[in-house]
């Protein structure tokens, strides 16, 4: 590994009246200027955008129920080329972002012993959430999209399909810490991504966005925590394919 913590690791200025906070993203060397300005963009378009929709918007129709998610689902699985949109609209970008920071990770040194400032600790924070994000994701979407009954072609057997993951508590554990580490990871990097860019300068005004992204974070967090809640506390609806939810056997399946 690199002794020097990577170009854009917290800075802490030691002169009196500096600003603190994380370094500007500076022209460097060629293609890897390049990529770290893409891997810095594509954590919020498109990658922080479809978590922003993923979370607050289709998975929060689950609080209105297995109706609701069902259409919700159906509508996002009719979406024209929906493969092509989820190739390049996501999987793509999110592979990227994520081996470009391990990547990052690797190259920087943490030096949480060096700085005692919480900007370093958040710096730690930031590569040990996008990891346990990274696990999590490859984990769901592999149970979610690629095994199991195929809820493009059957969006009625959506609620089912996430009830029967996270009824069994290990796995609703893994879906609470997940969501922790995907939203901290996101609502820092928008705080992060605006430092860098130099959209939001000053110290006083990056501590003001600080609670703002604070608040995203507990928001992404409050609402993933209820459409969780709403999928372990109704009867577990069928999987079958050709079923419709209203007419789902019901049993309760907490394990
Ligand atoms: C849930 C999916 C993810 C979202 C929404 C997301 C979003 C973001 C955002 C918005 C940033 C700030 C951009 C910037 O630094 O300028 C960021 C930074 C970062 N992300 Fe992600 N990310 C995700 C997954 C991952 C994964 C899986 C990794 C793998 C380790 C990762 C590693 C990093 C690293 C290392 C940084 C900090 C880069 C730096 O300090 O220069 N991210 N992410």
């Amino acid at each position: 590994m690199a002794s020097a913590a990577s170009s854009t690791a917290p800075v802490v200025s030691k002169v009196k009246g500096a600003t603190h906070g994380v370094a500007p993203l500076r022209a460097g060397q060629g293609i890897s200027f390049v990529l770290r300005r893409l891997h810095s963009l594509s954590g919020i378009v498109p990658v922080g955008a479809f978590l922003f929709e993923h979370i607050l918007i289709s998975n929060s129709t689950a609080i209105t129920g297995p109706d609701a998610y069902a259409r919700q689902v159906s509508f996002l699985a009719n979406l024209p080329l929906v493969f092509f949109l989820e190739l390049f609209g996501i999987w793509l970008p999110i592979l990227f972002h994520a081996l470009y920071g391990f990547y990052i990770w690797y190259r920087g040194d943490s030096n949480v012993g060096e700085y005692p400032w919480t900007g370093n600790w958040m710096y730690t924070a930031q590569r040990w959430t996008g990891g346990i994000a990274f696990i999590y994701i490859v984990w769901h979407t592999y149970t979610m999209r690629f095994t199991g009954i195929d809820l493009h072609a059957y969006p009625n057997a959506s609620f089912g399909k996430v009830q029967a993951e996270v009824f069994y508590t290990p796995f609703f554990l893994f879906y609470v810490v997940g969501l922790i580490a995907a939203s901290w990871h996101f609502a820092y990097g928008i705080w992060l991504f605006s430092a860098k860019w130099g959209i939001v300068s000053g110290e006083k005004a990056q501590k003001r966005f600080l609670a703002v992204c604070l608040g995203l974070f507990l928001v992404l967090t409050g609402a993933g925590l209820a459409s969780l809640t709403s999928f372990r506390s109704r009867p577990q609806q069928s999987v079958e394919p050709g079923t419709t939810v209203t007419n789902n056997q019901q049993f309760s399946g907490i394990r």
